[in-house]
């Protein structure tokens, strides 16, 4: 009953604390002070005056702040020592429905009792303004703490596009949904999304796309084709490769890059190449062997070349077919090898063979030695007076001739002998093995001087 009572009250009514009633009650106080009404309890409130309650006085009841009275506020205390009429109490007020706030929606409650929160939030495209707390309290006078504002629009920055600028109305504003679209200059292309569009935190959703410059279709090629024709715009680095048509040969590089010279335009990094014919005859070198062997080359073969025995290549052994049908570098040639005039110490030619600087391969000379030198006894020979060299395609000679004195071996021979001598007294090995050595280091040293001595004639 009380409380379909305080429904029916008007909120207004609620926020008046100090509403004042009489209400007359009868009460039978057990203990109470002669001819006086007893003091009652009431909870979040208190009578006025709060005491001296005799015999038809009447007092009012006062609520605690925040709470509003129920019943009947003033009493008369009755001469049965009753008060009059029915006690009334105190209940906790309420605040009315809180306010609306722009852009903001309040949480969903119904009843807001003293002390109740309320949380605001922001709509959709709005956002908090910093700083503030979306949050009002019931007050003890039932009135709303004060909300200031709360929600401001969302606005994403002005989009700016360098080399390249919007298509779509350009605004003061943008505010969530707000879409904008691009277009890039001459000569760049866009990357990133041409249309983009504010949402609800303020940024660009895709992010704002950009310029970048690009070069521009790759040069042409007459009887050839590239690998750029998909396209009209290449960004930096993009490489374009070319080919001839069938039979033609590529002439020049056979790749364009997108690239810069001034670090700001871009541009290719050479003309195209050529498709021309190009055939180089088989070269013609004499006397020389060459892979591969074809009747014609095209633009760019290479060949190598070696020569015949007996016979020298002067030049590079590897050249290679120009646009022109000329070979780089020049052909080499196959020059017989020569052997040098030979030089035989105590010795010298015999007067049939010819006396020449250099030897061709098969030429052969014929060595006699000098009075009172003779050819060693154990050389094979033709003769014993004359010994013949050859000169072999390698360019050195067999073996040629030592000329001695007869002294010369009769040392060797009397050594030999010696040795024999000490073998045959049962001379211990490891005596005859020092005895050897020293007679090899002898040889050695004979050998040393008649080298020194060729050396210096
Ligand atoms: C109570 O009320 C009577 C009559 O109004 C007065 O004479 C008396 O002084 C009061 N007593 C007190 C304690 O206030
Ligand atoms: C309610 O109480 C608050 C805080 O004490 C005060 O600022 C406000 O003015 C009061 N409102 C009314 C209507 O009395
Ligand atoms: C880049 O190209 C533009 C247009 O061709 C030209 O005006 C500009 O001077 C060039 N920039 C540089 C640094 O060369
Ligand atoms: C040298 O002689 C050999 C054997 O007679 C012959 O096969 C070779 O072709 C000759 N070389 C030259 C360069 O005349």
């Amino acid at each position: 009953m009380l409380a379909s009572l305080l429904h029916t009250m008007p909120a207004f009514l609620h926020g008046l604390g100090q509403v004042l009633a009489v209400v007359v009650l009868v009460l039978q106080p057990a203990g109470s002070l002669e001819g006086q009404c007893p003091v009652p309890a009431i909870a979040h409130g208190q009578l006025k005056p709060a005491q001296n309650f005799t015999y038809g006085s009447t007092a009012t009841l006062k609520c605690d702040a925040g709470y509003v009275p129920v019943g009947a506020t003033t009493l008369q205390c009755l001469s049965n020592g009753r008060w009059h009429s029915r006690m009334p109490t105190c209940v906790l007020g309420r605040c009315p429905y809180p306010p609306a706030v722009d852009y903001a929606d309040r949480s969903p409650q119904h009843t807001f009792p003293v002390g109740t929160t309320v949380t605001y939030s922001c709509r959709y495209g709005y956002t908090l303004l910093p700083n503030i707390s979306p949050v009002t309290t019931c007050l003890e006078n039932f009135t709303w703490s004060v909300i200031p504002k709360l929600c401001q629009r969302v606005q994403c920055p002005s989009p700016t596009i360098l080399h390249g600028r919007e298509t779509s109305p350009r605004k003061a504003e943008y505010t969530v949904g707000h879409q904008v679209e691009f277009q890039c200059d001459p000569t760049y292309v866009l990357r990133g999304s041409q249309r983009i569009q504010c949402s609800a935190d303020g940024m660009w959703r895709p992010p704002v796309p950009y310029c970048d410059k690009v070069c521009g279709p790759p040069p042409k090629i007459t009887n050839g084709q590239h690998t750029g024709l998909r396209t009209e715009q290449f960004p930096y680095g993009t490489e374009v490769k070319y080919s001839c048509v069938e039979g033609l040969s590529l002439v020049g590089d056979e790749s364009v890059y997108c690239t810069s010279d001034d670090g700001v335009n871009l541009t290719w990094s050479g003309p195209a190449p050529e498709c021309r014919l190009v055939r180089c005859p088989k070269p013609a070198v004499e006397r020389a062997r060459m892979t591969p062997q074809r009747l014609t080359f095209p633009y760019g073969a290479g060949v190598r070349f070696s020569c015949e025995e007996g016979f020298v290549l002067r030049g590079d052994a590897e050249s290679r077919c120009l646009a022109d049908g000329a070979w780089h570098p020049p052909l080499p040639s196959c020059q017989p090898v020569l052997c040098p005039q030979p030089q035989v110490a105590k010795g010298r030619l015999k007067s049939t063979s010819e006396v020449k600087t250099w030897y061709q391969t098969n030429a052969t000379v014929t060595f006699e030695c000098l009075d009172g030198y003779y050819f060693p006894e154990d050389a094979v020979t033709a003769s014993e007076d004359s010994w013949t060299a050859t000169c072999l395609p390698d360019g050195s000679w067999t073996p040629l001739p030592k000329c001695q004195t007869k002294e010369d071996d009769a040392d060797v021979c009397e050594e030999v002998h010696h040795i024999r001598a000490v073998f045959e007294c049962g001379v211990p090995t490891a005596e005859l093995k020092t005895l050897l050595e020293i007679q090899k280091l002898f040889l050695e040293i004979k050998k040393l001087e008649l080298e020194l001595e060729n050396l210096n004639k």
